[in-house]
């Protein structure tokens, strides 16, 4: 379908590309896809986005906008009507983040011997498998995201022999262990990058190069180009500057990619979680991004990436060259694609990747993640149950509320702390019932919670201390750019592992590399692994009732009780049925009517008349 300043939105969300873009571009301006569906705002041409935008799109916006989507592509997945069952569908997934889980020999870093050493605590909360964060040789710009060597271990974690012992101590317990591959872009201390700086043109071509640079900005503050004057031109680095994007539709590039894959699988990983795949093809000529477009998807330039011309054929050649002989799963990163390019993604029949991650739910509509405000449940839910009901069988969702990259989602909602406990529980109630792959991050199970940071020495990340940086220049105050970090900073997630509550959170024997949260006290596994009412308990029920109901609680249909607009209740259903309620607010709200079973979990002991602030509960009957 050819789309024209006449096509009406109800028209253009019809193709994936239109679908997903307009929904990213409401959400960003404070409005749900929802609008344009039921309402006779689906009626208006896609030039009443600039009113719809109060003018922050202009008619040249607009018509870059029109320009993209006859740009990308339009393929929807087969659908034959059958669930294919996987391992991967029916596993719990556990994120260890390994510069702050355990530190084994004292220099206040995590590293591998450490996981090794927990490794029984993970088992004992139930889960299947392990996603790690990398481990590589790295010089640390962004704590590993940025590889030097992709066949050697960071020294501070340890060598090569720890992870093949990782991998078989996690194989006898029974859990599987993907690793996180930086695909993207590699260090710029890489020998690839290093010889196309000494002038090799073989590697030069490994990464890509402008003359004069364009208008994309980096995810990290500041432009996404880098001037080298040992080559006199301009290298694309969309992270840190010294993380450098390689050239993809090199064929070397892709085949070195495939051998470190086949490495690592060799070596008896079960798959890989791939950074920012869906970056890896860039449009050709490398064209300007609209500003305004750009920034409201996220960053500008980020439409001639997100979901580039070739991305689907190189998913599609890793898949068969690596990923489908070693019979391995993969999760992507894809930020930037929404429900209808995930599906061309991960539909069964497309050959590309088994899973991804996409982010909109994390941050509520019109919110970004620096911005100062507590999230609202209740306007997450359209979002996430978008993924519940209209995926299609074909694709399987994640479910996740945290990781490495973003505060914790029970501080973001509740930063008074008022109900932490309570929205803990409501948290893992949602994750463990929900149709879908749950990842938990490190810590959420025993309800870690943000750092309260009040000096700019506390942070460590590359991200924040741009922003910082950069916010300021502008003109922001220093008070304001710090409040801001606050909400949004990823050091919140990246704080060290609460084992018990002596000095270092039981995380190691030294002054850890980052601060440890006063909280850790209280929250610590040590002093919830036998308290009954624990949010680790909570967790661990979850996840065995999940596992010991899988024809309801994975593959049963997914069905939402209408309970108002405070109320999320939904059942699933197989040869039992599961009702879930849960009170999205920190208010009282009125249980729907005609809940039936016995009430087998809750986050409040006993039922009270109403629903109490963020009261979760579980039904359970046979049917
Ligand atoms: C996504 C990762 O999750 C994040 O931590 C990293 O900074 C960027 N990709 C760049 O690799």
């Amino acid at each position: 379908m050819e789309i024209t300043r006449n096509s009406r939105l109800k028209d253009v969300i019809k193709t994936a590309s239109g679908h997903d873009i307009i929904a990213r571009l409401l959400y960003s301006l404070g409005m749900d896809l929802d609008a344009v569906r039921r309402t006779p705002l689906g009626l208006l041409k896609i030039g009443s986005l600039k009113r719809l935008s109060f003018g922050k799109l202009s008619d040249a916006s607009v018509d870059a906008l029109i320009e993209i989507l006859n740009s990308l592509k339009d393929e929807d997945p087969g659908e034959d009507g059958t669930v294919r069952h996987e391992w991967w569908k029916e596993a719990v997934f556990y994120q260890v983040y390994p510069r702050s889980f355990r530190d084994s020999n004292a220099d206040g870093v995590g590293d591998i011997p450490g996981i090794i050493e927990k490794l029984d605590y993970i088992k004992s909360l139930g889960v299947d498998a392990i996603w790690c964060s990398p481990f590589y040789d790295s010089p640390n710009a962004d704590n590993g995201y940025d590889i030097r060597d992709y066949r050697k271990i960071m020294a501070e974690f340890g060598t090569l022999d720890d992870v093949r012992r990782l991998i078989d101590e996690c194989h006898a317990r029974g859990i599987r262990l993907i690793i996180d591959l930086v695909m993207n872009h590699t260090s710029d201390e890489h020998e690839w990058f290093r010889k196309a700086l000494a002038g090799d043109e073989g590697y030069m071509d490994y990464y890509i190069w402008k003359d004069e640079p364009n208008n994309w900005t980096s995810f990290f503050s500041g432009p996404a180009w880098k001037y080298f004057p040992q080559t006199g031109r301009y290298a694309l680095h969309l992270f840190a500057d010294k993380q450098m994007d390689l050239n993809w539709d090199n064929p070397q590039v892709r085949r070195e990619m495939y051998d470190i894959a086949d490495f690592w699988l060799d070596l008896g990983a079960d798959g890989f979680r791939l950074d920012v795949v869906s970056f890896i093809s860039k449009a050709d000529g490398l064209p300007d991004g609209d500003p305004t477009v750009g920034k409201l998807i996220s960053f500008t330039g980020i439409e001639h990436y997100f979901h580039g011309p070739h991305l689907d054929e190189y998913l599609r050649e890793f898949n068969r060259e690596v990923l489908e002989p070693h019979g391995a799963y993969t999760v992507g990163e894809c930020p930037g694609n929404g429900i209808r390019m995930s599906r061309m993604i991960t539909g069964d029949d497309r050959g590309e990747l088994s899973q991804l991650f996409s982010f909109d739910h994390i941050d509520n509509p019109g919110k970004k993640r620096f911005d100062v405000y507590d999230l609202d449940l209740r306007k997450m839910m359209p979002e996430l149950l978008r993924w519940q009901t209209e995926y299609s069988d074909h694709c399987w969702p994640t479910i996740f509320f945290d990781n490495h990259d973003n505060p914790r989602m029970c501080s973001k909602i509740d930063h008074a702390g008022r109900y932490h406990d309570q929205i803990n529980k409501l948290l893992a109630t949602i994750l463990l019932t929900m149709k879908g792959t749950p990842y938990i991050y490190q810590g959420s199970e025993i309800g870690m919670t943000d750092y309260p940071f009040t000096d700019l020495s506390q942070y460590r990340d590359i991200e924040s201390l741009n922003y910082f940086d950069e916010q300021t220049g502008k003109g922001m105050t220093q008070k304001e750019a710090m409040q801001r970090l606050l909400y949004g900073s990823r050091d919140h997630a990246r704080i060290p592992m609460q084992w018990d509550g002596t000095s270092a959170a039981g995380f190691s024997d030294a002054e850890p590399w980052i601060g440890v949260n006063p909280d850790h006290v209280t929250v610590n596994v040590a002093d919830e692994y036998f308290d009954p009412d624990s949010v680790l308990n909570f967790y661990r029920y979850m996840i065995g009732l999940r596992k010991d109901h899988k024809k309801a609680l994975i593959y049963g249909s997914f069905r939402r009780i209408d309970a108002g607009k405070d109320v999320l209740a939904f059942i699933r259903e197989a040869n039992e049925r599961f009702t879930v309620v849960v009170n999205l607010t920190g208010g009282t709200a009125k249980r729907p009517k005609g809940i039936s079973g016995d009430r087998i979990i809750s986050n409040y002991s006993d039922p009270g008349s109403m629903l109490r602030p963020y009261e979760a509960e579980v039904y359970f009957s046979r049917i």
